[in-house]
């Protein structure tokens, strides 16, 4: 192939992606599904910015564990109430540090007034002479702020007490000043709170609001946006975004993370590209999943205690899966399956019951993930996923149950 050929066939590569950019960490939506409350709840707390601003100083804490939108949610908040803010004619400007990154009270303030573009010499001053520097000009100007201070339990733990008193309560010094900083403070847990006195603890924690895990639906419609703003139409199946959002999900025993969830989205996509396919299948999420989740990988050590109708049913199950082009598969079927492999090595298949009891071992050991369909025609019945790649599990299936066959053939 000349140069030339090389370099088209990668521009003109097929591509999934319309608009890779909307699964990057950095994207912010437009709207953001099932925050909507917690938006409503900001709105409560700050709303004197716009009516009453200077009247007081404002603050919210936000609390949830990774990837529930906690930063997202601070920084849609902050740009919409500074547009409302402009219609006002009010400049309220919106400020976010991450205190993972500066978490001494010098970075933080340095980069508040960087992040301001305000022109103060930070050099040779104190936190305290920058601090009163800032307010002096955003007095003189007439600017409003709201900080968010994400990541706080950084600034805590690194800054300690008297830092984080300095910040918070500033204003206390000043009781007649015009009240222009604000703040939403960001942190996993409040545990981190407990290391400062009681005051300034209560102080902050006056609004609470909790972030929840995400839960399957909720990550589905979360899921479903990023397809539509990041892919062509037709090229990610709903019931892909299901499979994903089934396994991120808290109520399915995932850990409700977003962010995992939409990288999950993203890897899957980059799959379907490298393959040049047309579209995202179930195999690239599986393949994605455990790029992810290495542990998913991980079980292929567990395989080699298993028994040989444990792999054979495994084995059917993979086949079952990948005929279907489903995430789950009847365990009727898989059964008629394992029946079939059985006879091709010329083996007696067991009973339904000890099928059962294969099915609950092997879920047990996190293989095989079993969950009960909804009432259909016949009833209900089991229904079986894998979650790990079927093609590089398959393979491994398929060695230990050659090297099974071929040692202990009596004893089957
Ligand atoms: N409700 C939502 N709608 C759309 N996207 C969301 C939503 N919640 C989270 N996301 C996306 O998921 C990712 C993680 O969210 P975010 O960074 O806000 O999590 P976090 O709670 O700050 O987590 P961490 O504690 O790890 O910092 C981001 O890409 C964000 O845009
Ligand atoms: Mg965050």
């Amino acid at each position: 192939m000349s140069v030339r050929d090389v370099l088209e066939s990668v521009i003109k590569r097929i591509t999934v992606f319309k608009n890779k950019d909307a699964l990057y960490p950095e994207f912010i939506p437009p709207i953001l599904p099932h925050r909507e409350t917690h938006i409503k709840q900001l709105a409560e707390i700050f709303k004197s910015l716009i009516t009453y601003p200077g009247s007081a100083s404002l603050r919210a804490m936000l609390v949830g564990g990774v990837g529930v939108g906690k930063t997202v949610t601070a920084r849609v908040f902050g740009n919409e109430i500074k547009h409302l803010a402009k219609e006002q004619s009010i400049d309220l400007r919106y400020v976010h540090v991450n205190c993972h990154r500066d978490r001494t009270l010098y970075e933080v303030i340095s980069e508040i007034i960087r992040q301001l573009a305000i022109p103060i010499p930070l050099r040779g001053l104190s936190p305290r002479e920058m601090m009163i520097a800032l307010l002096s000009y955003i007095e003189k100007h007439n600017i409003y702020t709201l900080i968010t201070l994400d990541e706080f339990d950084y600034f805590i733990h690194t800054a300690g007490n008297d830092s984080v008193y300095f910040l918070v309560r500033l204003y206390d010094e000043y009781p007649d000043v015009k009240k222009r900083l604000n703040f939403i403070f960001i942190a996993r847990d409040i545990t981190a709170l407990s290391t400062l006195d009681p005051t300034t603890e209560s102080y902050i924690l006056k609004h609470l609001i909790k972030f929840e895990q995400y839960k399957a639906r909720e990550l589905y419609d979360i899921l479903i946006q990023r397809r539509d703003l990041a892919f062509y139409e037709g090229t990610v199946d709903d019931e892909v975004i299901r499979f994903i959002a089934g396994n991120e999900g808290v109520d399915k025993g995932g850990e409700g993370n977003a962010r995992s969830a939409i990288e999950v989205l993203l890897l899957a996509g980059e799959a379907a590209e490298h393959e040049g396919s047309h579209k995202v299948s179930l195999e690239h999420v599986r393949k994605a999943l455990s790029v992810t989740h290495p542990d998913i990988i991980k079980v292929s050590d567990e395989l080699n205690f298993l028994q040989i109708h444990e792999l054979l049913l495994i084995k059917a199950l993979i086949r079952t899966l990948r005929a279907r082009a489903a995430p789950f598969v009847r365990i009727g079927d898989v059964e008629e399956e394992y029946r079939y492999i059985c006879q091709l090595h010329n083996i007696k298949p067991r009973k339904h019951t000890q099928i059962y009891e294969y099915v609950n071992n092997l879920k047990h050991m996190n293989i095989v993930n079993a969950k009960l369909s909804g009432k259909g025609l016949r009833g209900r019945t089991t229904l079986l996923s894998i979650v790990a790649p079927l093609d590089a599990l398959e393979k491994r299936i398929d060695e230990l149950i050659n090297k099974k066959l071929n040692t202990n053939r009596d004893t089957l």
